[in-house]
């Protein structure tokens, strides 16, 4: 797919995570393989222009790290600006605008005129930003602030005239923070509200099916991964290899309709798949552990051992919420500050662990965790069924 200029390697992209989505992240993702492109934690434009230390720190890349899309965060059109242009020197493949809810304050007063004025100021932001660089200049908004005023559609539609690349949408309002349902009919209208650049969706994509039921329902050009790519780095590759072979059996059918189609009939092609279309299986437990020891190594490289090890105390128990009972492993882990003392954690563990495996080697079922619950998909009440996807905490005015 193509994002003004840029073509991608695929249609699935990399939220930005503030506090996770760094260096290391995002490398274990790309060695994985599937994502088309990725983004920064927010970056704020001020502090890159002043050289700040954290700022740069946060744009930290090298070559197998690319493409990459910086997301900026500010308000001052010239400093937005100054700082789009900087980052296209440094060689960023684009440059990505945080919206959490931009028209936060006319949604409070119930829009009208006003609401025009600030959506005039919006574009105005954003045309500046892209008659300075030639590199595209993309945008990530909510819904809106409410159920009452869903402003994104507008919002897309101005940023479209301004000259925008394309538009990231999470299919919630700002009032729902993480709760609630993602709506696909939400991410919908926005997708019909631009002409001819790509929207690509968001929000509770942690399965293969759920990003085909995303693209299908609403008709995005993609779909972007926050918390699943945490969840699961796989994510990109198994539903790249999901999608792919959702697409030639499709295309093997007489009465094929295609996407455009279906989204407006609000159809999806899910329910009738066969179930020769394969998923991926699930990673081993091996492969878990590998890839989380890849993830540390990349960390302590990047941050050095202490800082890294640290950091990392918040990571590893995100890999082990797919390795059954967990607690030993989480107890310990968030004490170590040595490469050494990880290793150790680890080894203790997986000893530990051998009392929750059947004679293969694998979890007993009872052992084994519930699925995750994507929101979108959920037939019925939130309780009856398994988990939801946990959030970490944080400033969701400004996600
Ligand atoms: C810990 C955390 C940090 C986030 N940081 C950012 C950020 O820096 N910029 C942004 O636009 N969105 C941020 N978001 C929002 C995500 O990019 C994404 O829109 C949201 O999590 C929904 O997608 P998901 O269900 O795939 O996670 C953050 C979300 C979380 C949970």
């Amino acid at each position: 797919m193509r994002i003004g200029a840029l073509t991608l390697q695929s249609n699935l992209f990399l939220s930005p995570l503030a506090g996770y989505t760094n260096l290391p992240f995002r490398l274990v993702v790309r060695e994985i393989g599937g994502v088309g492109l990725c983004t920064t934690d927010l970056v704020n434009a001020r502090s890159l222009l002043e050289k700040n230390k954290n700022a740069f720190k946060l744009i930290e890349t090298r070559p197998a790290d690319s493409p990459l899309a910086v997301q900026l965060f500010g308000s001052v059109p010239e400093e937005m600006r100054d700082a789009a242009a900087k980052l296209e020197s440094l060689g960023f493949a684009s440059v990505d605008i945080n919206m959490g809810c931009p028209v936060r304050k006319v949604c409070n007063v119930g829009g009208g005129s006003a609401m025009m004025s600030e959506l005039a100021k919006t574009a105005a932001l954003v045309r500046g930003m892209v008659n300075a660089v030639k590199i595209p200049v993309t945008a990530k908004m909510r819904l809106g602030w409410d159920d009452d005023n869903l402003t994104a559609p507008d919002l897309a539609h101005a940023l479209e005239d301004a000259g925008i690349a394309a538009i990231f949408v999470h299919g919630r309002t700002r009032q729902q923070g993480f709760g609630g349902t993602v709506s696909l009919a939400g991410i919908r209208a926005v997708v019909q509200a631009v002409k001819n650049i790509p929207v690509i969706g968001n929000g509770d994509v942690i399965t293969p099916q759920a990003a085909k039921k995303m693209l299908d329902e609403t008709g995005c050009a993609g779909v972007s991964i926050g918390r699943g790519a945490f969840y699961n780095p796989w994510i990109f590759q198994h539903t790249l290899e999901y999608l792919n072979g959702a697409r030639l059996w499709s295309q093997t059918q007489p009465q094929h309709a295609g996407n455009c189609e279906a989204a407006a009939a609000g159809a999806s092609h899910t329910a009738a798949l066969p179930s020769d279309v394969a998923l991926p299986p699930e990673p081993t437990f091996a492969e878990r552990v590998r890839v989380m020891c890849r993830h540390l190594d990349l960390m302590i490289e990047v941050f050095g051992e202490e800082p890294g090890c640290r950091m990392s105390r918040k990571i590893a128990p995100w890999y082990a919420k797919r390795f059954g009972p967990c607690h030993e492993f989480n107890k310990r882990v968030v004490q170590v500050s040595t490469r050494a003392g990880f290793h150790e954690v680890l080894e203790n563990y997986t000893r530990w662990r051998q009392q929750f495996l059947d004679a293969n080697g694998e979890l007993q079922p009872r052992f084994r965790p519930p699925p995750l619950v994507v929101s979108f998909m959920r037939e019925e009440p939130a309780s009856t069924q398994g988990e939801q996807i946990p959030v970490p905490k944080g400033p969701v005015e400004v996600w």
